[in-house]
């Protein structure tokens, strides 16, 4: 099923997408948080995973609290062309990922467009111009994108000689950025710019710079009104907010959780004229600080387990929501030393493995996420009220 399908089935349920007192096409226009009065929708390509590939492999409880995870609203990924069967009927929110040359400082989800195949002009006509089609025609349909997954943060910290690909392939993610916020600006759609985690974008030598980089491009693309934000800790496994102290591989940055880290990117975002509200993938940090050596260990790390789930009822002004974006359960990264895309992040002794190749399912995986689930990890509190 195609892109165009998905939203055809959204906009079927239109009326329910938005807590609009009349449902127009207007409907899915928003001020301020995009979370807000809409309801997440759960991502159902993920939902049949979990009962088509999870569940016959699965009994008792376990299998009980698996149906549960099937019905926790999450992103869908579109990592190739729109054209690219997308075998589910709707989502609501959605993964930008299919930059040419993507991931250019790791090896395990390298796309589908490349740059010396045409991949910057096939990016722009053949993925997001395809993609702002569907969305300007379903426009009684609020849409919420993260954009590209460690995309920009590689052109903060990764331009060295050492890492050709993201030299190569820097100029192309800006163009590619500025075009995309040009052409998906539409009352409808709500934007987060991916910025890395704590660990990586939020260390005080980065952040003027991160700040450089989003604002440069959101002021080149006409500081859209669909910009919104940042997400942050996609796909990795911070805490949101880290009460005693930082765990040691943090160490000595003060910016140790992500609540600390955008409160110190705020600033500067604000100084770089770039929206300063932020989203946190909070799927996959329910244990902290979970079974990794070192903080730049990402590829399927142990002894950790689902986390906060999905709310905009968030503890702080600048942050819109918890959401999951990485579907828990869906691999980060081959193990296997003879396929194309390996990365040695993926056999650390930080992983889990075997592990199959990025995005594909991976039982184990999803069944230790359910077996160490904590919705509580790290919660902050609002008003004296527990975030549910
Ligand atoms: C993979 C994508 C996948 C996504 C979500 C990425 O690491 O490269 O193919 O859709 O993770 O699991």
């Amino acid at each position: 099923m195609s892109l165009k399908n998905i939203l055809v089935a959204l906009a079927a349920m239109g009326a329910t997408v938005v807590a609009s007192p009349a449902k127009s096409k207007r409907a899915a226009a928003y001020d301020g948080n995009p979370f807000e009065g809409v309801a997440m929708y759960v991502n159902p390509y993920y939902r049949d995973e979990i009962h088509d590939l999870a569940l016959p492999q699965m009994t008792g409880s376990l299998a009980e609290k698996a149906k549960q995870v099937a019905e926790i609203p999450s992103f869908q990924w579109l990592s190739a062309r729109p054209t690219t069967p997308v075998p589910t009927p709707y989502a609501g929110l959605f993964v930008i990922y299919n930059f040419p040359d993507r991931d250019c400082s790791a090896k395990a989800s390298d796309g589908e467009l490349h740059l010396d195949d045409n991949g910057l002009e096939r990016y722009q006509t053949e993925y997001i111009d395809p993609i702002a089609e569907l969305v300007k025609e379903y426009d009684d349909i609020r849409t919420i994108f993260v954009y590209e997954p460690d995309g920009l943060a590689n052109l903060v910290t990764n331009l060295e000689d050492s890492q050709p690909k993201c030299q190569g392939a820097a100029e192309a993610y800006h163009l590619s950025t500025v075009y995309a916020m040009e052409t998906l600006n539409f009352d409808n759609v709500a934007l987060y710019v991916d910025g890395g985690h704590a660990g990586w974008l939020g260390w005080p030598g980065n952040l003027n710079l991160t700040a450089e980089v989003f604002g440069n491009a959101f002021k080149e693309a006409g500081k859209p009104k669909s910009v919104r934000g940042v997400a942050t800790n996609v796909s990795n496994y911070n805490a949101v907010l880290q009460r005693d102290r930082a765990p040691a591989y943090t160490d000595p940055n003060p910016n140790w959780d992500e609540s600390r880290f955008h409160e110190a990117l705020a600033p500067f975002l604000e100084e770089h004229e770039f929206p300063a509200h932020f989203i946190v993938d909070t799927g996959r940090s329910g244990v902290q600080p979970a079974g990794r050596e070192s903080w730049g260990n990402w590829c399927n790390i142990k002894e950790t387990g689902f986390g906060i789930r999905p709310s905009s009822n968030t503890p702080t002004e600048l942050l819109d929501a918890f959401v999951w974006v990485k579907p828990g359960g869906e691999s980060d990264g081959t193990s296997d030393e003879e396929a194309v895309r390996y990365d040695t992040m993926c056999s650390s002794n930080s992983s889990v493995i075997p592990a199959p190749e990025a995005g594909d399912w991976f039982q184990d995986y999803f069944e230790m996420l359910i077996n160490n689930a904590n919705p509580l990890q790290g919660l902050l509190q609002k008003q004296g009220q527990e975030v549910c």
